[in-house]
């Protein structure tokens, strides 16, 4: 039948299901830049099987995976490897998921860089230690890799906390250390701001196409309008839950929000709309991190960090399209098409046909992620999609 798509085109697709009543869409289908799949050494929370399923019935068709695995994905055998395994674990699917994968800076990987520049999507680089044992926090070798990247023209993709001011601020809060609330104090805004000033002027210094992962703050959205304006090359991701959480959340969910960069302020939130609107934030990457339930459940400051979010985005964000936040064609922008361009994707036309009537709630039972939860179960969310199309197969939802 035939889908009007969001820029009034059509497409014919073979659905049996008669849907012309429906206030139906098709938007391309999701590019996902920022997702931790956890192969290898993590599959008791996530293996590639259940990440194409939970992919799939996000909406999302292109996932960008994450080099904090274990061992660290680092260099031409551990990236090899793990491309391997991804090999297999998809073929155990019917899912011809798209996917990429970063590289992980160390401070002495430049080599590895070189050789596999053609094979990465680009390279990630921990500003601040964060899951796993990623780590740049030297200032001269954090220079080192703006430095390579920009002359071999990959993206380089910076988790921005800066990791003195991390240790100093744990020593200085050690009182109220099982606190969870104490997360958000010690990675405060001035750690993410510090970090993200330093990257940006790196960035300029060494004409490094820089992507900014996860920003949170209010001051990381000033100093990415004020780079964008000299026009330093540039991109920032937001992700859904610096969008629709803040640190009142820590009462109700406690370390299940724990995640670094750390949940914010309502303000922070509001500037963080403000800047996804005004074209400051480039993506929306969920930063799909699972931890199971009973690893979060271990007290704070035990609790891991990172929270999953695949197959949430997309309801998330047309819930937000029906409370007039924001536009189909903007959403589309954030999802696909800014991610396409910043990281230079060939890919295939893909689609997610959205219902944007359909009412329904998030279930933890519907969830295909392994680690089975998701901090946003119980909202009722208007507007899901009901139909993914990749690869020339369609998957009803
Ligand atoms: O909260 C987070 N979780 N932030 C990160 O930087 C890593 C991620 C993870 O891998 O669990
Ligand atoms: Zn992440």
């Amino acid at each position: 039948m035939k889908i009007k798509t969001f820029d009034n085109q059509t497409i014919d697709l073979p659905i049996e299901e008669n849907i012309s009543q429906k206030n139906i869409i098709a938007l391309p289908g999701l590019i996902d830049p920022h997702v931790h799949f956890r192969i290898p050494g993590g599959e008791h929370k996530e293996t590639w099987e259940t990440g194409a399923q939970a992919a799939i019935a996000g909406g999302v068709c292109t996932v960008l995976d994450m080099p904090n695995n274990n061992p660290s994905i680092t260099d031409e055998k551990t990236f090899l490897e793990k491309k391997e395994i991804i090999k297999k674990q998809l073929k155990n699917t019917d899912i011809n998921l798209n996917y990429f994968l970063y590289l992980g800076a160390t401070e002495n990987n430049i080599n590895e860089i070189k050789k596999l520049k053609n094979e990465i999507v680009a390279v990630k680089m921990f500003m601040g230690s964060s899951t796993g044992n990623l780590l740049v926090a030297d200032l001269e070798k954090q220079k080192e890799i703006f430095k390579i990247c920009g002359e071999l023209n990959i993206p380089l993709a910076v988790h921005a906390e800066n990791e003195a001011m991390i240790i100093e601020n744990t020593q200085k809060l050690s009182d109220s250390i099982n606190n969870i609330t104490t997360h958000s104090k010690i990675r405060s805004r001035e750690v993410a701001e510090s970090a993200v000033k330093q990257a940006i002027k790196l960035a300029e210094i060494y004409k490094t196409k820089l992507y900014i992962l996860h920003c949170s703050t209010k001051e990381e959205m000033d100093l990415i309008r004020l780079a964008k304006q000299k026009n330093i090359d540039v991109s920032a991701e937001a992700c859904p839950h610096h969008l629709f959480l803040n640190d009142t959340a820590y009462e109700k969910f406690g370390s299940k929000v724990q995640m670094n960069p750390p949940i914010r302020t309502s303000t922070d939130n509001e500037a963080l709309w403000t800047a996804l609107i005004d074209g400051t934030i480039d993506t929306i990457g969920s930063d799909h991190a699972p931890h199971l339930l009973s690893e979060k459940a271990n007290p704070y400051p035990n609790s891991p960090s990172g929270i999953p979010g695949i197959e949430t985005t997309l309801p998330l964000l047309l819930n937000a399209y029906n409370q007039d936040k924001i536009k189909l064609e903007k959403i589309v922008e954030l999802t696909n098409t800014n991610a396409k361009k910043i990281f230079n994707l060939k890919i295939t036309d893909s689609w997610v046909i959205v219902d944007l009537d359909l009412e329904k709630e998030i279930k933890n039972e519907n969830l295909k992620t392994k680690c089975g939860w998701s901090p946003f179960a119980g909202q009722l969310i208007k507007g899901w999609p009901i139909y993914t199309v990749l690869n020339n197969k369609i998957y009803k939802l």
